[in-house]
């Protein structure tokens, strides 16, 4: 097979495709110039709404502020614990933290990558409030262990979802799995908008409320204000080019799983001796794949060697949570939680996009 250079995650192509209806859509906006909570805001939460079946979408600014913003609904105070996992994106626990509450690690499930459901009650004191599990790589965790586990307790319920927006958990979208549900729109994810975007997904009306008033600055009428906010309103523009890439979704999704169903088989297929893991999606649940990872022994070097025959490579993500250095006050150490740590050594997603044909990807495969 001849070289050629792969994309990892092809945004200027699915421009270039799309390019009439989100030029219009921004070009609208631009007219009417109503950059900020514009009507094209209220029309992508109607169609997001639609999309997921939830009772209420809330844009905002990005994922980490669609954190907060649940954590805040829910009225998280300092001193207050938070279970999650050490696995992730910083801004799970960062979230967590800058409210001043306390993130508790649990260890993940060394096949999914997400949390370990089995760890979470020995993790859990007086001071829990919460449980938030994270979608990785765009697979729901295990939804109705954690919330037999929070129902127990007495906990809320916030899924991380800037990986995942379009995962079904038993069918239905995981905004029905817990009080809340926060995705990301960054321009990588697999709905991205053409700057920073999220979006916190509620069924329960009167945090719904709450959250609407805490992304402006906690005003219930102009100039009032009922709670201490944060300026976190999703930019008129962004929600354009959402509304224009939206209807496409559900086609990208399946390329996406299309794509990874081809590394499957041709990775599963080779007779590589190299022992690399392939992802595990459980069968009652649906991965977007926001990431396709393998767990590879000698990352490094396969990474240098892909490099070189035009195959990107990333690593998400090198270093859990518990030993970043911003959580040094939280005493924990390397050891602590031995699946996370062995998994930050080991894993390495492969270029996944909805725009991969199966040229490409039966290329990057072989070349694995
Ligand atoms: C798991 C996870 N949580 C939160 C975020 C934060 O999203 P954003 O970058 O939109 O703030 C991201 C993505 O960057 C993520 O991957």
């Amino acid at each position: 097979m001849s070289e050629m250079k792969v994309d990892f995650a092809n945004l200027q192509h699915q421009y270039q495709l799309y390019k009439d209806d989100i030029d219009a859509r921004i070009e609208a906006v631009l007219n009417k110039s109503n950059y900020i909570m514009g009507t094209e805001v209220a029309e992508l939460e109607r169609e997001l709404e639609k999309f997921t079946g939830a009772k209420y979408a809330i844009t905002c600014s990005n994922g980490t502020d669609a954190l907060i913003l649940a954590l805040m609904a829910m009225d998280i105070q300092s001193g207050d614990e938070v279970i999650t996992t050490p696995f992730t994106f910083i801004s799970t626990a960062e979230s967590i933290a800058c409210l001043k509450a306390k993130p508790v690690f649990v260890d993940i499930d060394p096949k999914t990558y997400n949390i370990n459901p089995a760890l979470i009650e020995a993790a859990i004191t007086e001071k829990t409030k919460a449980i938030m599990p994270v979608s990785l790589y765009g697979q729901p965790a295990d939804m109705d262990e954690i919330n037999a586990i929070a129902q127990k307790h007495n906990l809320k319920v916030i899924i991380d979802g800037a990986q995942s927006f379009g995962a079904t958990y038993k069918g239905q979208s995981e905004v029905h799995h817990g009080d809340f549900y926060t995705t990301s729109f960054f321009p990588a994810k697999p709905l991205g908008c053409y700057g920073d975007g999220g979006a916190v997904f509620t069924n329960n009306d009167e945090y719904a409320e709450k959250l609407k008033m805490l992304r402006v600055h906690g005003q219930n009428k102009r100039y009032h204000h009922k709670y201490i906010g944060i300026g976190g309103r999703l930019d008129t523009i962004q929600a354009a080019v959402l509304l224009a890439k939206l209807p496409r979704y559900a086609d990208e999704v399946a390329a996406r799983q299309n794509g990874a169903a081809i590394y499957d088989e041709q990775l599963a297929n080779s007779n590589s001796a190299s022992g690399f893991v392939l992802p595990y999606i459980k069968e009652d649940r649906t991965s977007v794949y926001a990431q396709y990872t393998l767990r590879v022994q000698g990352r490094e070097q396969l990474q240098a060697q892909l490099k070189e025959v035009g195959v990107p490579t990333a690593v998400h993500y090198p270093m859990p949570l518990h030993l970043q250095e911003c959580f040094a006050y939280l005493g924990l150490r390397e050891g602590c939680f031995p699946e996370s740590e062995k998994a930050a050594g080991e894993v390495m997603s492969l270029p996944m996009n909805a725009f991969l044909d199966a040229e490409q990807v039966n290329y990057v495969a072989s070349q694995v």
